[in-house]
């Protein structure tokens, strides 16, 4: 269907959820040669939590949809689209967001997976805006939830420490351009690969010999390199796009894989860190969830409100990179 009226994708609710079980960088010392200062210095992070036994990466997501959907205030039924952002489903296939869609009873809705792993939330919820503006969708719960505590090698001190499990979501619905509301949502998104760098950053479970389940594998200082310049590349096209400057922006909602990436961002745009919403040192990396969980954290304590420009961004395995302008 292509569209005969301009319409935006506007956030409705915001939803999160963290599994109870919480792991601390004392914890992890205990079995791995690590200290919590190296942890801190390095990273920022101080704990992660994850699944506990019979908890699954759906089990996440279908509790973050919940809040969201009772945030929005709308019957689960007028739900016409689910996509989670994941790169931990439950099984290889179907997607998780069947599971989801079954767990919420979300009956009408199509469901379907997006994986681009730490960018994964930004490329969902740009998916879910072209189906939004084209008149496909009226209603869409994005979500991005992770469990990467199931593919972490926990004797692994160079990844074991950096990761950790949740999921968050937004409803968004469709506004055409006479509603009041028309000038809010997302203004524009910006998503890129370069698929050339696939073995910074890789988990290697092979499908074709299924030899034995595989792990997060990484080259964490070129992945770093990189980041900074390609997140950089992503945070400059959408100020451009948008024709507007740092000083136009209410919050820097970044991917959360690193506290001195954040500040690095921070330091080359003189963005002030008071801007920046920081979960890293909490919740640790948890790939497609770290946004949609910074979001619900900073909406739900008041700092974002209606009508602030939030500036998201990305940067995670494919390489892939992403950014999105969202008035609150
Ligand atoms: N505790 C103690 N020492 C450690 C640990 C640990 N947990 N991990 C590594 N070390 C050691 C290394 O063995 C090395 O020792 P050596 O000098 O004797 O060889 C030393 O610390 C330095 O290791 P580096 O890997 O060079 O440390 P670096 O300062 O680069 O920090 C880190 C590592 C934190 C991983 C960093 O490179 C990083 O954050 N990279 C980016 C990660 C990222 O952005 N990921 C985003 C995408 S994630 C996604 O898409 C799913």
């Amino acid at each position: 269907m292509l569209p005969n009226v301009a319409r935006r994708s506007v956030v409705r609710g915001v939803g999160g959820y963290l599994p109870p079980k919480c792991i601390t960088n004392a914890d992890l010392a205990t079995n791995l040669d690590t200290t919590d200062e190296w942890i801190v210095e390095r990273t920022g992070m101080k704990q992660r939590h994850v699944l506990a036994d019979g908890q699954n990466t759906s089990d996440l997501a279908a509790e973050a949809a919940k809040l969201a959907l009772a945030d929005a205030g709308f019957d689960v039924q007028t739900i016409d689209l689910i996509v989670v952002a994941t790169v931990t489903p439950d099984h290889p296939f179907p997607a998780t967001a069947a599971r989801v869609q079954a767990k919420i009873g979300a009956s009408k809705a199509f469901a379907f997976d997006v994986n681009a792993v730490c960018s994964g939330f930004i490329y969902a919820l740009s998916v879910a805006d072209q189906y939004l503006k084209t008149g496909m969708a009226k209603r869409v719960l994005v979500i991005g939830a992770d469990a990467m505590s199931k593919i972490v090698d926990w004797n692994d001190r160079a990844t074991a420490v950096l990761f950790g499990d949740g999921a968050g979501a937004l409803v968004l619905e469709a506004v055409d351009e006479s509603h009041v509301d028309y000038e809010r949502g997302i203004h524009s998104t910006h998503l890129f690969s370069d698929g050339c760098h696939y073995d910074l950053l890789y988990v290697n479970t092979d499908l074709a010999t299924a030899a034995q389940p595989g792990h997060v594998h990484m080259q964490g200082r070129e992945i770093f390199k990189s980041a900074i310049k390609l997140i950089g590349e992503a945070v400059e096209t959408v100020l451009s796009s948008n024709n507007i400057t740092i000083a136009d922006i209410d919050w820097f909602v970044p991917h959360q894989a690193n506290l001195r990436i954040i500040e690095g961002i921070s330091v080359h745009f003189k963005i002030p860190m008071e801007k920046m919403v920081v979960t890293v040192d909490r919740h640790s990396n948890t790939s497609a969830a770290t946004i949609p969980l910074a979001l619900w954290e900073a909406a739900r304590d008041g700092r974002i409100q209606k009508n602030h420009q939030v500036v998201l961004e990305a940067m995670g395995g494919g390489l892939t990179w992403a950014s999105a302008l969202v008035k609150w």
